[in-house]
């Protein structure tokens, strides 16, 4: 079984690292191809140290663009990688822009040279189309021929969209694969001792979603949140590009009396401080599973989330909509009341073992009669 796997963007790289281990394990070493989405040392490189990835077989360099020229600059240099490999399976994971322009590439080549697609992470929706992430979910669990789920909520979605269950394979959360595997390592690293903080006495924040970054009303309000909880316990902001730029951009710099910006951290580091935290403020999808598994108290700066479980059987609120100073605040207070957990598998298939099950699902699907492949599905619908 040959297996190309595709990273592209700074969320992926801990999704890859496990499948990657766990195929190389049952005798299939995979070809990783790495799209160039991020590009900055601190938003990829740092991540292919901390998870022991190994050098892509492939760069594309794609760097940043609009959504149509960075997607459209993925497929045209994609295109003839997959060509050349001729891979039975490319494995696309998450929700980024590459994951998209990559599955769409291998969809169109499928009845060319026989490659079928996987999506791990499938399935999950917010619902909310004006998010790029919903745009490129729903799309890419189109395209996919094996459609792996993180948490049985997905199913549903699939289900309510007409996704043929046969196409459909529960197998868990590889992301937590990747936390329970550091989670030593990054516990060791300290960062909350090397920035000078009491474990369990401050907060950390993540931001970079468009709708709360590229809006100014929506930033500032935020920035005016933090600066309050700032005044209640030590608050780290590692800034992603994006809202660095995006606040130096409205004047709102200056904006974040008591908050300890930093530059964005490798995985591990974040790791470290995340489980660490009092509490995490964060519009992370990522964040949302990792303080679940971590049982970290987590208000999330969204008007909803397209991973309920957190919610439902995590530690995980959503803050009111839409953002308000006085509404995040509150939120944050009522996470801080509520406290910390102890870490853990709380939800089915959040156990650490989820990239084996990727693995065996492709396996599985691989050795299984040509009925269940979507290219034998539509030939048999059109005779
Ligand atoms: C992308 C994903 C988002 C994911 C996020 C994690 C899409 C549509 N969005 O959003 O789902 O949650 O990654 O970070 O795929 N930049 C740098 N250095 C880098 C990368 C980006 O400076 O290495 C800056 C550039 O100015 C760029 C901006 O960040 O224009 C946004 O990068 P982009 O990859 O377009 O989207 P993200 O906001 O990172």
């Amino acid at each position: 079984m040959k297996v190309l796997v595709v990273a592209g963007a700074r969320p992926n790289f801990m999704k890859v690292a496990p499948v990657m281990a766990a195929l190389a394990a049952e005798g299939h070493p995979a070809v990783l191809v790495h799209t160039g989405q991020h590009y900055d040392a601190s938003m990829s490189d740092a991540f292919f140290a901390d998870l022991g990835l190994p050098r892509p077989d492939h760069h594309l360099g794609v760097g940043s663009a609009s959504h149509a020229v960075q997607t459209a600059r993925v497929m045209e240099a994609f295109e003839p990688v997959v060509r050349h490999a001729a891979p039975d399976w490319v494995v696309v994971v998450g929700d980024v822009n590459s994951t998209l322009a990559c599955a769409l590439v291998a969809a169109k080549l499928r009845p060319e040279i026989g490659c079928r697609v996987a999506h791990v992470e499938a399935g999950l929706r917010s619902h909310d189309w004006r998010m790029p992430e919903e745009v490129n979910r729903v799309l890419t669990d189109r395209l996919a021929d094996l459609l792996l789920t993180p948490s049985r909520d997905a199913h549903a979605n699939l289900a309510a969209e007409g996704i043929e269950p046969w196409r459909v394979a529960f197998v868990g959360n590889v992301m937590i694969d990747s936390l329970f595997a550091q989670l030593p390592a990054a516990r060791a690293l300290d960062v909350p001792r090397t920035l000078g903080l009491e474990r369990g006495r401050y907060a950390a924040v993540t931001l970079h979603r468009p709708s709360n970054v590229d809006d100014p009303d929506a930033l500032a309000a935020v920035f005016r949140a933090l600066e309050r909880v700032a005044a209640d316990l030590p608050v780290v902001f590692p800034l992603h590009p994006r809202t660095r730029a995006r606040a130096e951009e409205f004047g709102l710099g200056d904006r974040l009396a008591g908050v300890r910006t930093t530059l964005p951290l490798g995985y591990r580091e974040m790791v470290s401080l995340v489980e660490g935290a009092a509490v995490v403020l964060t519009d992370s999808g990522g964040l949302q599973e990792e303080t679940t598994a971590l049982g970290i108290p987590c208000v999330t700066l969204r008007e909803q989330t397209e991973r309920p479980v957190t919610v439902a059987e995590g530690t995980n609120r959503l803050a009111p909509w839409p953002l308000s100073a006085d509404g995040v605040y509150r939120a944050f207070r009522g996470a801080l009341a509520e406290g910390r957990r102890a870490a853990g598998a709380v939800v089915e298939g959040w156990d650490g073992r989820a990239a084996e099950r990727v693995a065996a699902a492709l396996a599985e699907a691989e050795a299984a009669p040509g009925a269940t492949t979507l290219a034998a599905a539509g030939a048999a619908a059109h005779g």
